[in-house]
């Protein structure tokens, strides 16, 4: 099936099967993979995307339901907040093998857009579905936190 699915902003026409899962199409088709697949059953959140500005977990859309929809990747340049994010992630050592960072950010860039000054409860509620084997959580709670401030001081300075 042929696929028009806009993703970072640039526009793919594709021909795809129709069970590609929307994660398979953005590593394998567009060789954009720094969106990961972690477990391929919904659990992990390594593979977390915006869809409509929404955040979802590729491996359980099919890139035919991407049909006709914007996506927004891990390397989204063209996003002064989610740059934000990643260097607060960096700063705030909210990564350690990174495996889950992808998804930990896009999910952040998610509650940050909904959210300008989440709380600890608000953060640890909307990481629900993003799991860490590593990092044990607080510094990746920092580094969201990190990131606020940063995304607020821009707005402050751009007034
Ligand atoms: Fe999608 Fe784990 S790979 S939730
Ligand atoms: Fe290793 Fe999160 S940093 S799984």
């Amino acid at each position: 099936m042929i696929v028009n699915i806009k993703v970072n902003g640039k526009e793919y026409k594709k021909d795809v099967e129709p069970r590609t899962l929307l994660a398979t199409f953005i590593r394998d088709d567009l060789r954009l993979t720094g969106t990961h697949i972690g477990c391929d059953t919904t659990n992990c959140g390594a593979c977390s995307v915006l869809m409509d500005g929404k955040a979802v977990k590729s491996c359980t859309v099919l890139a035919v339901q991407a049909d006709g929809h914007e996506i927004e990747t891990i390397e989204n340049e063209s996003d002064a907040d989610l740059k934000k994010i990643k260097e607060s992630f960096v700063e705030e050592n909210g990564l350690q093998c990174g495996f889950c960072t992808p998804g930990m950010i896009m999910t952040s860039l998610y509650m940050l857009r909904k959210n300008k000054n989440p709380s600890d409860d608000y953060i640890k509620t909307n990481l629900g579905g993003n799991l860490c084997r590593c990092t044990g959580y607080v510094s990746i709670i920092n580094s969201i936190k990190k990131a606020s401030e940063k995304i607020n001081e821009e707005r402050v300075v751009a007034k």
